[in-house]
């Protein structure tokens, strides 16, 4: 069958990526998609499950910093576009192991970039999917795209220095990137490391929601369908060269969000939230907050759709109807609970 473009994915198969990759399969049966992701600890096999055997999907299984396996697929591939989304994504990981989140979020990004701009059939558009944790921390500032980059942990630093490499093909060869910065994403299939699915999985194991340090500590959280419709419309309608903040307007504090969660889960009277609850120890220095504009991205015609409420729901009901869906990944479950359990998160 012939496709009318072919579209790379790097980490199809994680938590963003894979919701991209379903979306990209269905919409665009007439487009070739490709995954290329290692499979990491992340992510699990069935968040394709749907699409696997789709006409229009392929999946290769390896390494984004493997130079011959990306020129190898730039050279036999005609790809158009690529999403670069394959990352080491865990914050709390990025302090005790710098060197794999260099390796993977700079070094990955150096090789698919110069496989990229050397392939003989030259892509339309380099969709560097980063995130508002560049910025660092605000109390007061809501982040624009020219605001300065300033980030305060080992994982955005090694985004905001793989943003600076896909700038300068810009700079030197007009090769045509975009970058995207999201706040927190969140929806069915995040891997249990994650604020939303950690607080979801340790009380579905009946215990207590862990909550960092007494900071007034707040995410911005987007729902994954609006994450997606944003990239998909950046690449559609964005200006290559250009930054776009993908963000929402709604902030939650990290302790509105344990009660919410388990008021929901447990069905707890108001008096008995507190005992879900337990406070630990926080990390050296944490972000309080990234509130980013959003201006830019909404002129080209987004909007959120998904509310708070609707997300959560539907997110609380996917972990309520999947309680097994972590269990058959590289990781058991035993690690995973000794993990969920001191490991907090973005
Ligand atoms: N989740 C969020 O809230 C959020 C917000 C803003 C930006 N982002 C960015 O979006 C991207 C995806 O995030 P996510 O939440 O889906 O993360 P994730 O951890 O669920 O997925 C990362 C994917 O990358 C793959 N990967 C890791 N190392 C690789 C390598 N060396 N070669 C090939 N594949 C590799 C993993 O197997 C996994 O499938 C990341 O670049 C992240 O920085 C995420």
């Amino acid at each position: 069958m012939d496709f009318n473009s072919t579209v790379l994915v790097t980490g199809g198969s994680g938590f963003i990526g894979s919701h991209l990759v379903c979306s990209l399969v269905n919409r665009h049966p007439d487009w070739r998609i490709i995954n290329l992701d290692n499979l990491d600890y992340c992510c699990s096999p069935r968040s394709l499950e749907s699409i696997e055997d789709r006409a229009n999907y392929t999946f290769i299984r390896g390494d984004v910093c493997n130079s011959r396996l990306v020129n190898h697929i730039f050279n036999t591939e005609n790809i158009d576009v690529i999403f670069h989304l394959a990352a080491k994504t865990h914050v709390e990981s990025s302090f005790e192991s710098p060197s794999s989140f260099q390796q993977v979020n700079i070094d990955g990004t150096r090789v698919l970039l110069g496989a990229a701009h050397q392939a003989r059939h030259q892509p339309r558009r380099f969709i560097y999917v980063s995130t508002d944790e560049v910025y660092g921390a605000s109390l007061d500032e809501v982040f624009e795209e020219s605001s300065p980059v300033r980030p305060s942990n080992p994982y955005s630093a090694t985004k905001a220095a793989a943003e600076y490499l896909v700038r300068s093909y810009w700079d030197k060869y007009k090769f045509p990137i975009v970058i995207t910065r999201s706040n927190n994403i969140y929806g069915p299939r995040q891997y249990t490391e994650k604020v939303i699915p950690r607080f979801l999985s340790l009380l579905q194991m009946n215990k207590k929601c862990t909550i960092q340090g007494t900071l007034p500590k707040s995410r911005h959280f987007l729902f994954v369908s609006d994450a997606i419709s944003a990239f998909l419309l950046i690449l559609e309608k964005g200006i290559v060269g250009e930054i776009y903040n993908v963000g929402t307007s709604c902030e939650i504090p990290i302790m509105q969000l344990a009660k919410e969660l388990i008021r929901m889960v447990k069905n707890v009277p108001d008096s008995e939230v507190n005992d879900w609850l337990e406070f630990v120890p926080d990390r050296p220095r944490v972000d309080l907050r990234y509130p980013i504009n959003c201006e830019k991205l909404q002129q080209l015609g987004w909007r959120a759709e998904v509310s708070w409420a609707e997300g959560i729901r539907q997110t609380v009901k996917w972990y309520q109807d999947n309680p097994d869906f972590w269990s058959d990944t590289s990781e058991d479950q035993g690690q995973i609970r000794s993990k969920l359990e001191k490991s907090p998160s973005k």
